[in-house]
């Protein structure tokens, strides 16, 4: 009788924590954000219809600062010092076109913090003269992009100049360089300055954002799809005050982008959605064969 009080005060107690907590954790610390579907509700679409031509003579201006591979414009600083200059590297343009929301781009041109809501250092300054320029640079951009990009490349042109990926082998300056440890060649002393770079990189990259933003290398694992789809879309609805920008990825980019933390956070995903199924069939044939086993040991026993 006592051990049924006890049990009864235990469940009533749990019962009115679980009711008490439970909502709280949900509202608060996993609170519900409605996505938008990278759709930018709060940025008007331009009127004007961009010219790629005009776009290509306007691009000098942006040229001063970052590279466009494809189009053979080489970075006017190395990763360095362009970090020591800027807190962080300007990235390639060659894949802009092609991950980037047109009328964010638009936008961000004209007022780059504005759009992004960045904290006010935000290094990018208004780029474009007017709306007709930098709907024609947009217009170029797009023009330039490749129709198909790999998952990584969206995620170095959106993420990369920020976030490490460690088991991706990307630091925010390049991949890690592919040495053996030798000590007859200079590959270990190539490695260990390498390091030196990422660590003076991701020192200033701290100072401009106010800390340093964390390895993606297991986000998926450590948040659902949901959380990070609403928090690109627009990192402030989760963090308010937070220093990352708002990037302005389309839908197809960020999808492109999950794709890529998919395969370096959770790289067995698809061997494991493999095997699933064998391993459930070897299960049934199992317990079949053991049922004979049974039934063929019984057999002239029973009676
Ligand atoms: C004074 C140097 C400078 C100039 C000039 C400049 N940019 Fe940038 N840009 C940057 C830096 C630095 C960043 C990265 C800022 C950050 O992530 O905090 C950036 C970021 C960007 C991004 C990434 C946006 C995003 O949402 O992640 C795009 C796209 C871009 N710039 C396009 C352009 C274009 C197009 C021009 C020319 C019209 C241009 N920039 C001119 C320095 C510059
Ligand atoms: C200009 C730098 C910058 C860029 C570009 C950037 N981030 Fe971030 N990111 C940050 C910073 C800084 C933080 C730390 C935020 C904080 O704690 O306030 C962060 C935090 C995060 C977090 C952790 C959120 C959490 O609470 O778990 C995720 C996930 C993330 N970023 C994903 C991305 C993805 C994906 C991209 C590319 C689409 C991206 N970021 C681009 C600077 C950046």
């Amino acid at each position: 009788m006592k051990e049924l009080k006890i049990l009864a005060v235990v469940v009533f107690f749990t019962l009115v924590t679980y009711w008490g907590v439970e909502p709280y954790a949900h509202s608060v610390m996993h609170k519900h954000v409605e996505g938008h579907d990278f759709k930018y509700p709060d940025i008007n679409a331009s009127k004007v219809k961009g010219n790629a031509q005009n776009g290509k003579n306007l691009i000098a201006s942006c040229a001063g600062c970052h590279s466009i591979k494809s189009q053979g414009i080489k970075a006017p600083m190395d990763v360095m010092n362009a970090s020591a200059t800027y807190g962080v590297n300007p990235p390639d343009l060659s894949n802009a076109g092609a991950i980037f929301d047109e009328k964010f781009l638009i936008a961000f041109l004209q007022n780059p913090a504005h759009t992004a809501k960045a904290k006010p250092n935000f290094a990018m300054p208004p780029s474009a003269g007017s709306e007709q320029d930098a709907a024609d640079i947009v217009a170029y951009l797009k023009s330039i992009a490749p129709k198909e990009i790999t998952p990584k490349e969206a995620y170095v042109t959106a993420c990369g100049r920020c976030h490490a990926n460690s088991y991706g082998k990307w630091t925010q300056i390049g991949d890690v360089p592919k040495t053996k440890f030798n000590i007859k060649t200079k590959n270990d002393v190539k490695l260990a300055e390498f390091k030196i770079n990422v660590a003076k990189y991701q020192d200033k990259l701290a100072d401009y954002m106010g800390k340093l933003p964390p390895d993606l290398k297991v986000i998926v694992r450590a948040r659902s799809k949901h959380f990070l789809e609403t928090f690109v879309e627009d990192p402030q609805s989760h963090l308010p005050g937070t220093a990352m920008p708002r990037v302005g990825v389309t839908k197809e980019g960020f999808e492109k982008i999950y794709e890529y933390l998919e395969s370096t956070g959770d790289p067995s995903k698809a061997k494991r959605e493999k095997v699933g199924p064998i391993v459930l069939g070897f299960l049934v044939i199992f317990a079949i064969l053991a049922f004979l086993w049974y039934k063929s040991q019984w057999k002239g026993l029973k009676d």
